[in-house]
């Protein structure tokens, strides 16, 4: 079942095709996200029967409409700025705050004010505010953000863990954040890990679970496990999946043994990478000998994953879908580095000015991480 609606859900844009073509010549770059997709995205994380509370990581894709959408599906929300918590007090007003949580880093005083004003659950990642801010934490409920010691991830850039990641508490300082949280009474309600993002390796999840609760014997009265996010997606079809169902047996595993914890997960990546489409139009075409470009209407302004983790997306000929692959080429945006390659080495049918092509699972940490460089807008976005 799980299988079925991974391949339904690549499949959503093939099914789509012409109205994506038409889509992409009237509005010119985009990105399109499949409402249906998310849900069944949506559906397929609640799976994960050993996991008690689910919160999307809004930083993967904060479009309003995708928001809306998972709001729907009775969804929590994980915020690691002021300005995503208050777009979800704007956005759903009657929210039970305790359905957000805060977990920013290195943020200023003043966040956590205003997140305790708001009345979400808010992750204090540092040692520094409760020694130097003792008065914004006195009798307070907060959850704490553990260092595991290490990271894991899809690229160095995302591993969050260890002493050269600035995220997290790291567990010698446990003891010295327990004499000031008995000092100023704070009661610590929950500890939070995140070590990555892009995470394929299913044994990951318990591994940080084992490693909170010991802090948590420690500490003694939490009751919630956050786990964070990090559960990885293919983005291309040589990509292997993350097996959630043994995910979801290796927590069962510790929840068996440990049933006195609830266990929380903030996942943004697996929740809207693959409902989402990035689409843009061919421009002119270059040959330079062998190596060929095709060039399109965006670039690392609307996309920049290949540009800073190597990224590899799936990138088809939207117009000739059916058409024989005869080429290697080089899929290529109008920005003013050699770096704005979108694809590089894809096999390739013939392709002309005016073609639309798709870059696949671009609907996690695509258009949230665009800019205007080179005063070129970035993809417009549509929820269909
Ligand atoms: N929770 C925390 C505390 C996080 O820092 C993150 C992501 C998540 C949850 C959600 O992680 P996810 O489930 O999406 O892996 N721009 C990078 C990813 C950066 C992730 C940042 N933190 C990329 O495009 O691969």
């Amino acid at each position: 079942d799980v299988e079925e609606k991974e391949e339904l859900h690549e499949a959503w844009w093939k099914g789509k095709r012409d109205e994506l073509v038409q889509l992409s010549r009237e509005k010119g770059p985009s990105y399109v996200y499949s409402k249906d997709a998310l849900i069944a995205n949506t559906e397929r994380l609640k799976e994960l029967h050993s996991v008690d509370r689910f919160f999307y990581a809004m930083k993967a894709n904060a479009n309003i409409d995708v928001l809306k959408t998972f709001r729907s599906q009775d969804l929590g929300f994980e915020c690691v700025s002021i300005g995503e918590v208050e777009e979800v007090f704007e956005l759903f007003p009657d929210i039970d705050p305790g359905e957000v949580i805060f977990t920013p880093n290195f943020a200023p005083r003043e966040e956590y004010e205003q997140a305790f004003d708001h009345g979400v659950n808010v992750t204090l990642d540092n040692i520094y505010p409760l020694q130097k801010w003792p008065e914004v934490f006195e009798n307070r409920t907060i959850f704490l953000r553990i260092d595991p010691g290490h990271g894991h991830g899809h690229h160095d850039h995302v591993k969050t863990g260890g002493v050269h990641s600035k995220f997290g508490i790291p567990r010698f300082e446990i003891p010295e954040v327990k004499s000031i949280i008995d000092d100023i009474s704070i009661t610590v309600k929950g500890l939070h890990a995140h070590i990555g993002s892009g995470i394929k390796d299913p044994t990951q999840w318990k591994s940080t679970a084992l490693i909170l609760h010991e802090v948590a014997e420690e500490l003694g009265g939490v009751d919630v496990l956050d786990l964070g996010g990090g559960f990885g997606i293919r983005e291309n079809d040589t990509q292997a999946s993350l097996n959630m169902k043994q995910v979801d047996e290796l927590l069962k595993q510790f929840r068996d043994a440990h049933p006195n914890y609830e266990l929380w997960v903030e996942p943004g990546r697996f929740l809207t990478a693959t409902a989402g489409v990035l689409l843009a139009n061919v421009t002119q075409l270059k040959g330079k000998g062998s190596v060929k470009y095709i060039g399109i209407d965006t670039g690392m302004n609307s996309f920049i994953r290949p540009a800073l983790y190597g990224a590899r997306h799936t990138i088809v000929n939207l117009s000739k879908l059916d058409k024989e692959s005869t080429q290697v080429v080089n899929i290529v945006g109008p920005i003013c580095e050699s770096g704005d390659k979108l694809g590089i080495d894809r096999l390739f049918p013939e392709s002309e000015e005016g073609d639309v092509i798709l870059i696949a699972n671009t609907g996690a940490y695509g258009r949230v991480m665009s800019s205007s460089y080179n005063l070129r807008m970035p993809a417009t976005e549509i929820l269909i």
